[in-house]
């Protein structure tokens, strides 16, 4: 089986630089999610979509996790619209997307519906609670969806680390003239800590290349912000990597906090830019208490390997071990907890705010002295580790 197609076969490209605008066609306010969307979906992160959803497929999505043509997809990608536009739209209409006065693309809408949210809420993150913050994004977003392809005019504006942006043809291009054969795929929206490096290392022990793929889109308040973390990652690079094993780009998606649904979107997008493994670890994408530690492992088990084409390298909550003085899990580790440095986030938040070290075991020094000043600087809460 060849691990390397894009979903669905091909991969999809809809930026369309020179499409001449026109600005009588009305026009569709994006939020940061949906710009964000909007450009993924055009430079073929979400391929085979080559659109917003309409009704089909998302009820498709949300019922079944799989698109109407039967490929698994798990996390609907709508244009939420307020009704007052969407009440002057017609079926058939080419619409202009705009965010902050700028058009950056088109869309034909096909579709115009009121989806029910509760359902959506209950089925993508198991939860209706208004505190997930998933949750309580989707509900204050406008009530309307529409539908329907798209066309990217022009690329969302890259104000940090712009030569982190690389699209799903370029990481394919680099992967290649690297010769990794084999690529894994890590999805993060912490800071990297001793955990995190010690699951990428033991995939790099047998995988060819390392693809480093930090979520940059929104997140939740409390989140640390991506500009500190891309720093970390840096330090780690340029000292303990091996440099032509490791490959750092930035994923430009907004973070869902769907646990299960979020890692199988996750995986298939990390697809898309060329990756043939994907790491799932410890209560990947989980916000809280929502969601069992190992739920987003066992959800792969609903499909086959061959629908999924990417292979999915499990990983058991990782610490270090003072017995064994050195990492491991459950798997590797025969000692008592009382051994494992393991630090809740609210403590190593706390810890980091009154600018103590939390121990070298759990991360390591220069990541956790940049993480302090950049926590002094902007007073921010992390949930680092947790
Ligand atoms: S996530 O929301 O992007 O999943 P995070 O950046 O913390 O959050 O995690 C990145 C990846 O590392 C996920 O696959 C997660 O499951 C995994 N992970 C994080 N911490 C651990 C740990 N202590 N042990 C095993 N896996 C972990």
């Amino acid at each position: 089986m060849n691990m390397n197609k894009p979903h669905g076969g091909l991969l999809v490209n809809r930026v369309d630089q020179n499409y001449k605008i026109d600005y009588k066609n009305k026009q569709v306010k994006l939020d940061r999610i949906a710009l964000s969307d909007l450009e993924l979906l055009a430079i073929g992160a979400y391929s085979p979509l080559t659109g917003f959803m309409d009704e089909g497929n998302y009820q498709s999505v949300v019922q079944s996790i799989r698109l109407t043509n039967g490929l698994p997809w798990s996390i609907p990608i709508t244009l939420p619209v307020d009704s007052d536009t969407s009440n002057t739209i017609k079926i058939g209409e080419t619409v202009n997307l705009v965010h902050d006065y700028t058009v950056y693309g088109i869309m034909t809408v096909t579709d115009i519906f009121s989806p029910d949210k509760n359902e959506e809420a209950k089925k993508i993150y198991q939860t209706n609670d208004p505190k997930h913050p998933g949750v309580r994004k989707l509900l204050e977003r406008p009530d309307t969806y529409m539908g329907g392809p798209i066309k990217m005019i022009n690329y969302p504006i890259k104000d940090k680390f712009e030569e982190y942006f690389l699209e799903p043809a370029q990481t394919r291009e680099t992967f290649k003239q690297l010769g990794w054969e084999t690529v894994v795929g890590f999805q993060t929206r912490n800071p990297v800590h001793r955990a995190h490096e010690y699951i990428q290392k033991s995939a790099l022990e047998t995988i060819d290349g390392l693809f480093l793929h930090p979520l940059v889109g929104e997140t939740k308040t409390g989140d640390i912000p991506s500009e500190l973390r891309m720093e970390c990652y840096q330090i780690l690079l340029q000292n303990y990597y091996p440099k032509h094993r490791v490959h750092l780009s930035v994923f430009p998606a907004a973070m869902r906090y769907a646990g299960p649904k979020e890692a199988i979107f996750h995986a298939l997008v990390r697809k898309n830019y060329g990756c043939t493994h994907f790491i799932v670890g410890r209560d990947h994408a989980g916000v809280g208490d929502y969601y069992g530690t190992y739920d987003a492992q066992k959800i792969f088990r609903e499909f086959s390997e061959e629908e999924v084409g990417i292979n999915i390298l499990c990983f058991e909550n990782s610490y270090y071990c003072n017995k064994c003085e050195s990492m491991g899990t459950s798997k590797t580790c025969p000692h008592d907890k009382e051994f494992h440095v393991s630090l809740s986030g609210t403590k190593v938040r706390a810890m980091l705010r009154e600018g103590k070290m939390p121990p070298k075991q759990f991360t390591r020094p220069e990541v956790a002295t940049k993480l302090m000043e950049g926590m002094s600087k902007t007073q921010i809460e992390t949930r680092h580790g947790s």
